[in-house]
């Protein structure tokens, strides 16, 4: 059993066929600032952030909708802002959200209810060992996730072992280093004001990635194509694999 490995709990919104498996939980993985704080960044994200939706559409489909049947994984997608973006606007592909944090989850769930959506689910799944088969999903999504996960290459490894052949990966992570360190400063300074205990997984200050060290990080594995651009406070890639 990997030592990060994390538990789904039951879904309110399922998918027809879950892909991904229930792994035991270890209970330290709840001493996250994203579990502790979790208001904190949700409101980040709601307020602060840049909504890359029609970036990430435009990306994966150029030249139209995706198909039916198309199968989404958002790995580290907290709150779920982009699964249930995405899975508003396409109702015919089906979207998995992962995240360690169960109170990421549950915000993510509880926004999928609002939206009356059935397309998307939500598992707590660690990103570094996915625990589905390989080559289970059309696209893999992540925003935000190097920025605070240090092992960038082990999500980068999982990203391709379950993406299908000729599936792509879209990828966006921020440039500039007090902007990206935002919401970890603010949910820090929130634990101590509320006297919570030390000892958080995450990182005082954002890891910002130079224009090259992000282009480094993709040949790691065999991708038949990268396209790797900037834009504003954000860098993207696109990746599609052999
Ligand atoms: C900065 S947030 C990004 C959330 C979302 N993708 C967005 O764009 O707002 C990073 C998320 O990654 C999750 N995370 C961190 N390490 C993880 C891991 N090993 N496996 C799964 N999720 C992880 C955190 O719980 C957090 O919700």
């Amino acid at each position: 059993m990997p030592p990060d490995a994390i538990a789904s709990r039951p879904n309110t919104i399922e998918t027809s066929t879950p892909i991904v498996a229930a792994v035991q939980i270890n209970p330290r993985q709840d001493d996250s600032l994203f579990e502790h704080v979790a208001w904190v960044y949700v409101f980040c994200r709601e307020h602060l952030f840049r909504d890359d939706t029609e970036r990430i559409i435009a990306a994966l489909w150029p030249s139209g909708p995706p198909d039916a049947g198309t199968q989404l994984m958002e790995i580290g997608c907290g709150p779920g802002f982009y699964a249930c973006q995405l899975a508003e606007r396409f109702h015919n592909i089906s979207i998995t959200g992962v995240d360690r944090s169960e109170t990421q989850l549950q915000r993510a769930r509880e926004r999928a209810d609002v939206l009356g959506l059935s397309n998307c689910c939500f598992q707590r799944i660690n990103a570094l060992d996915l625990s589905c088969a390989d080559a289970k999903f059309d696209v893999v999504i992540a925003s935000r996730l190097f920025t605070i996960l240090p092992e960038q290459n082990r999500v980068i490894a999982e990203m391709y072992r379950v993406l299908k052949p000729g599936g792509r990966c879209f990828i966006a992570e921020p440039r500039h280093v007090i902007w990206a360190s935002i919401p970890l400063f603010a949910m820090w300074v929130l634990v101590r004001l509320i006297r919570a205990r030390n000892g958080y997984r995450e990182p005082h200050k954002a890891t910002v990635f130079s224009t090259s060290a992000f282009e480094n990080l993709f040949p790691t594995q065999p991708w038949k194509q990268i396209k790797i651009w900037q834009d504003g406070r954000y860098q993207y890639a696109l990746c599609e694999r052999a």
